[in-house]
């Protein structure tokens, strides 16, 4: 599909357009931002390694693509993305996504006033961790953007996250938002703070989101994660768990990472909780993970040609060679609504991943 010269940006430019049109959307503004976020890494050959080891993705590249569909039948097209500027490095980086937000809060007239609130908890001058701040677009039927921003709870090292996140809360009004998410999702010591996440809009829809990694976790301490929010029944995040990994009783690989939406109004308690399953690390293969996802999505009433259409989108590779296409899967919970996420890798340098 590539040739010697083709470039990050070639790539995925085509994956993004033809994801497009499989889920029946405008692409302009997709593709511009697309181009936009790749920052330094867009017009470098696929032929030479990754500019950066980039967490979003195993293979260092610096995207990720999801679908997301509500049981109702909405869906999203969204892109997980880390900027890079020409000389990548932890300061670096931070000032690149930094320079975007401010580009786009004026093309976008986007709401800044919460990520002003705590962004300097999120900016010290030598951040730590495998990155500092990462960006999702959300496109919805029109093609139309929202934004969404991820801090590392660890950017001032792991010792320090707990404090961060509680500061980032109280900044935020939500005091009783840290302490919830200790009790429910924060009891065991593999349980670590993994994203805190801000939607860079005003409408009252505007969530504040935190993420948990639940190393080695059981089904059961992810049901006890789901069950802070009240209103939803915590079984299904079982039955999602024992659809996608049957026969997985633990999760010793990637692991689950549940999380936390808190919208206005919300105090104490979330209104919503999501599961996220590495499907990747319980899979031999991409055609098993296919088959797993097609079975989750026919429980939820979604057709499930839809799944064929996304990956015919990204790749023409043989399914079976390898694992790694299908990254992870997540369901949304709330008391009325739940939808689905299916995260898809560009696998832009699979195969030439650098050793780090
Ligand atoms: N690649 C990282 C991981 O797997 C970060 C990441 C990308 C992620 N997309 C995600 C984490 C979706 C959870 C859910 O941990």
């Amino acid at each position: 599909m590539s040739t010697a010269d083709t470039t990050l940006g070639d790539l995925t430019r085509r994956q993004l357009h033809n994801l497009c049109r499989v889920v029946g959307m405008d692409r302009t503004d997709p593709l511009r931002l697309l181009g936009e976020v790749l920052g330094a890494a867009r017009d470098r050959p696929l032929s030479r390694p990754p500019l950066w080891p980039s967490d979003i993705a195993d293979d260092a590249t610096p995207i990720e693509y999801s679908v997301q569909v509500d049981d109702g039948g909405g869906r999203h097209l969204r892109i997980l993305a880390e900027t890079l500027p020409a000389a990548p490095g932890p300061a670096a980086n931070l000032r690149a996504a930094q320079h975007l937000v401010t580009a786009l809060a004026e093309r976008y007239d986007l709401a800044l006033d919460q990520l002003r609130a705590v962004e300097d908890l999120f900016s010290p001058e030598e951040p730590q961790g495998r990155f500092s701040w990462w960006f999702s677009f959300i496109f919805d039927a029109d093609g139309r953007p929202r934004f969404k921003i991820y801090f590392n709870p660890d950017v001032r090292g792991a010792d320090h996250a707990g404090e961060v996140v509680r500061e980032a809360f109280n900044r935020l009004g939500l005091d009783g938002a840290h302490p919830t998410v200790v009790d429910y999702a924060l009891r065991r010591e593999a349980d670590r703070l993994t994203f805190f996440a801000l939607d860079l809009d005003n409408s009252p829809q505007s969530r504040v989101k935190l993420y948990v990694s639940q190393h080695d976790a059981c089904v059961d301490d992810v049901e006890r994660a789901a069950s802070a929010v009240p209103g939803i029944d915590r079984y299904q995040v079982g039955d999602f768990c024992r659809t996608l990994a049957p026969g997985v009783e633990r999760f010793p690989g990637r692991p689950l990472v549940s999380s936390y939406s808190f919208v206005e109004g919300d105090r104490e308690k979330p209104s919503n909780y999501s599961i996220y399953l590495p499907l990747r690390d319980y899979v031999p293969d991409d055609s098993v993970a296919r088959v797993r996802v097609r079975q989750h999505l026919r429980r939820h009433r979604i057709d499930p040609a839809m799944l064929d259409e996304v990956i015919g989108a990204l790749t023409d590779r043989d399914l079976a060679a390898r694992a790694g296409l299908l990254a992870h899967v997540s369901v949304r919970l709330s008391p009325d609504q739940t939808g689905t996420t299916i995260y898809a890798s560009s696998e832009a340098y699979a195969g030439t991943a650098p050793e780090n």
